[in-house]
C-alpha cells in the first residue's frame, strides 16, 4: 500500500505539505448529509448501517482536498452496546438511561467486536475504496467522557452527578472506568485490524475532571488503553484530544503515551510550542466558528498565524473542535488552499 502524508509525518518521513482534515467533517454542514441520514430510521441505525457509514465517511472527500477521512460513527456507540438505551432526539441531542452510582450493574461481558460489526465491515470497504493517499481514522470516546454521558444520561453543562459519583462512590466509579478501558481498547483494536491507519480518542469533557483526579482519569486510562493496544500488536499512531485541558495538556503530552495531541481552539499555540512534549505531533486548532461568517481576510491571517507558529513542529492542521452545521463549505475550501500553498 502507498503511504499517506499523515502516516509519513508520524514515521518521520518527508511530506510535501502540512496535512489537513477537519473534526466532524462528515456532518451537517454538507447538504447531502441530510439525505444520507434520512435513509436510516434513526441515528443509531445510521451508525449501524455499513452502506450509510461508507457513504457519509466519503462525503467530505467529494468537496475537499483533505488528507484524512474519519469513519462515520459516534462515541456513544459503546454505551449503546452496553444496553444503555441510547437515543438521539432531534433538537435535543443524545440521551440514555442514566446509571445510578453503586446501584446500576456494570456489564462486563459485552462483545464489542460483535456489536459493532457493521462498523468493522464499513472500514474494510472504505480502506479498499479510498485512495491510498487518504488516511483513514478510527476513533472512540475516552473513559471519562463516556462515563459522563452514562451517569448523567444526557449532555450537561457541568456533569455534577458524575462528579458526585466520583467522590461518593469511588470504587464503583473506578470499576466503570476500568470496564470502559477494555471496551474502548476492543473498539479501537477492531478498527485498526479492519484497516484504520490512525486512531483518535475524544475526551470531550476532560475539563470537568477535578484537578486532583486529572492524572487518574484523563491520563492513566489513555495510557492503559494504549498499552493494551500495543500488547495486541496494534502499532498505528494514536491522537488524544483532551478538550480544554489548559495547563494539564503538558502532563498529558508527556505521560499519556499518545503520538499526537489535538489542541482545542482556546490553546495559545505559542505556549503549546514552548510547553508541549516536542517528541509528539500537535494537531489543531482553528476556531470552527471562524468558518461561519464571510470574512475571508480575517480567516486568512488566522490560518497563516497558526502555520507560522507551528512550522518547526510536526503538525496536522485541523479545527479546535467539530465543524458545526453553520460552517460554510467555501470557507473550509479557502482554509485548505491556504494550508496546501504554505511553504515553511
Ligand atoms: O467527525 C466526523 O464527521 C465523524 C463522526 C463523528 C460523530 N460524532 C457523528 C455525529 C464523531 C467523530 C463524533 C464524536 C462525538 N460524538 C463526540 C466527540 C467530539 C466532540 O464533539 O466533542 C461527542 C461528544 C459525541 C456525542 C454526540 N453525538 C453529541 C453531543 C451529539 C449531538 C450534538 C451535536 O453536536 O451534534 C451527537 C450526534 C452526532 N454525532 C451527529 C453527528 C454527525 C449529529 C447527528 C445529526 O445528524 O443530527
Amino acid at each position: 500500500m502507498h503511504s499517506n502524508i499523515i502516516n509519513d509525518l508520524f514515521k518521520g518521513k518527508d511530506y510535501p505539505n502540512i496535512p489537513i482534515w477537519f473534526l466532524r467533517q462528515a456532518g451537517r454542514h454538507i447538504p447531502e448529509y441530510y439525505s444520507i441520514r434520512s435513509r436510516a430510521k434513526n441515528f443509531i441505525d445510521f451508525c449501524l448501517n455499513t452502506e450509510l457509514i461508507v457513504e457519509s465517511t466519503k462525503l467530505p472527500l467529494k468537496y475537499y482536498n483533505i488528507d484524512a477521512a474519519i469513519v462515520f460513527s459516534d462515541i456513544l456507540m459503546i454505551p449503546w452496546a452496553m444496553n444503555r438505551n441510547v437515543k438521539f432526539t432531534k433538537y435535543i441531542g443524545p440521551s440514555m438511561d442514566p446509571m445510578i452510582p453503586n446501584e446500576t450493574k456494570i456489564i462486563k461481558n459485552i462483545n464489542i467486536f460483535q456489536s459493532l460489526k457493521p462498523l468493522e465491515n464499513a472500514i474494510k470497504i472504505l480502506r479498499k475504496d479510498l485512495s491510498p493517499s487518504v488516511c483513514l481514522i478510527g476513533f472512540s470516546g475516552a473513559p471519562w467522557t463516556l462515563a459522563c454521558y452514562m451517569i448523567e444520561g444526557k449532555s450537561s453543562k457541568d456533569f455534577v452527578n458524575t462528579r458526585i459519583a466520583l467522590w461518593n462512590h469511588n470504587k464503583w466509579f473506578q470499576e466503570l472506568i476500568q470496564t470502559l478501558i477494555i471496551y474502548i481498547a476492543d473498539k479501537l483494536e477492531m478498527q485498526a485490524n479492519a484497516g484504520a491507519n490512525v486512531l483518535m480518542i475524544f475526551d470531550s469533557w476532560s475539563h470537568m475532571i477535578p484537578n486532583n483526579f486529572y492524572k487518574q482519569l484523563a491520563i492513566d486510562p489513555i495510557k492503559e488503553i494504549i498499552s493494551l493496544l500495543r500488547s495486541r500488536k496494534i502499532n498505528i499512531p494514536i491522537i488524544g484530544f483532551p478538550f480544554k485541558s489548559g495547563s494539564s495538556l503538558i502532563k498529558y503530552s508527556y505521560e499519556s503515551n499518545v503520538d499526537c495531541i489535538a489542541l482545542d481552539w482556546t490553546v495559545d499555540l505559542n505556549w503549546a510550542v514552548k510547553n508541549i512534549n516536542s517528541s509528539i505531533v500537535m494537531q489543531g486548532n482553528l476556531d470552527p466558528a471562524s468558518l461561519i461568517p464571510n470574512n475571508s481576510n480575517l480567516l486568512l491571517s488566522e490560518v497563516k498565524s497558526i502555520l507560522e507558529i507551528t512550522k518547526k513542529r510536526k503538525f496536522i492542521f485541523n479545527v479546535g473542535h467539530g465543524l458545526t452545521p453553520e460552517c460554510k463549505i467555501e470557507n473550509v475550501k479557502h482554509v485548505i488552499n491556504i494550508v496546501k500553498e504554505f511553504k515553511s
